[in-house]
């Protein structure tokens, strides 16, 4: 059985005040337990002080991105264990954003995956296809490229300790959401993908999905067998519209 997932990923969002108000309101929303486990991802510019507000709370704390060296003349750069020393716990890599906007490509994201783990965080590996590749009926070549290019670097035993979210780029802001099959089938994809090379890695591994999740989708699509929990955006900065998410998860 696979305890569900549900990550805020918080982008370029975010203020001091604004944060403390949100850590605040989800603390408290969360004060008798959830069947989920939950997890904030910050800028890195609050990571810190966020993470001492933690302190004790079930609420784990990841980066957006980490790099994929551990320290050196590297100007602009954050490294895994540098996140591990402020308190996080995971860190996403492969965002679509820093595919797209950042130029970001599978050999550079399967090194930051391996720097992740070093530095012994759980990576979120994101993957996910444009509209005009799942268009063309390519979705699944898309994943595999992604998704193969870590797998052969990183290792499938590397994947016991890694959560994989699916973010088709057409679904990520724009309000149109994945269907629940259209989910599924991807993720059914992934997981098979891993167990052809390990099924019990495979079976035990949470895959997220990503792409407005709002309250009003959340349990659907959190109700199809392999979508493990989901991977948040906008609606985890709101504390009760991401709170009704946790729920729909549990
Ligand atoms: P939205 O939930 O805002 O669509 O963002 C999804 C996402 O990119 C999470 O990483």
């Amino acid at each position: 059985m696979r305890t569900p997932l549900v990550a805020g990923n918080w982008k370029m969002y975010g203020s001091r005040e604004r944060n403390a108000a949100l850590i605040r309101d989800l603390i408290l929303g969360l004060e008798n337990g959830a069947a989920a486990e939950v997890l904030v991802c910050p800028p890195f510019i609050f990571l810190h002080e966020i993470g001492r507000n933690l302190g004790g709370q079930k609420i784990r704390l990841g980066a957006q991105n980490a790099s994929a060296e551990d320290e050196g003349a590297f100007t602009g750069e954050v490294s895994a264990p540098m996140l591990r020393d402020v308190g996080c716990s995971h860190a996403i890599v492969g965002h679509s954003e820093r595919r797209i906007l950042f130029r970001e490509d599978d050999r550079l994201i399967a090194r930051k995956f391996v720097a992740v783990q070093r530095a012994g965080l759980t990576p979120v590996l994101c993957v996910g296809e444009s509209l005009e590749e799942r268009e063309a009926g390519r979705t699944a070549s898309v994943i595999d490229g992604q998704l193969g290019a870590v797998l052969d670097v990183a290792g499938v035993a590397a994947f016991h300790d890694a959560v994989v979210a699916y973010e088709p780029v057409w679904a990520i802001g724009t309000g149109r959401t994945a269907s629940p099959d259209q989910a599924q089938e991807t993720h059914a994809h992934i997981r098979g993908m891993i167990a052809s090379r390990d099924a019990k890695i495979a079976d035990s591994i949470r895959l997220l999905y990503g792409g407005s999740v709002k309250a009003a989708n959340a349990t659907e699509l959190f109700a199809m067998p392999d979508v493990d929990g989901g991977l948040v955006g906008g609606a985890s900065l709101e504390a009760g519209e991401f709170l009704r998410i946790i729920e729909a998860a549990a």
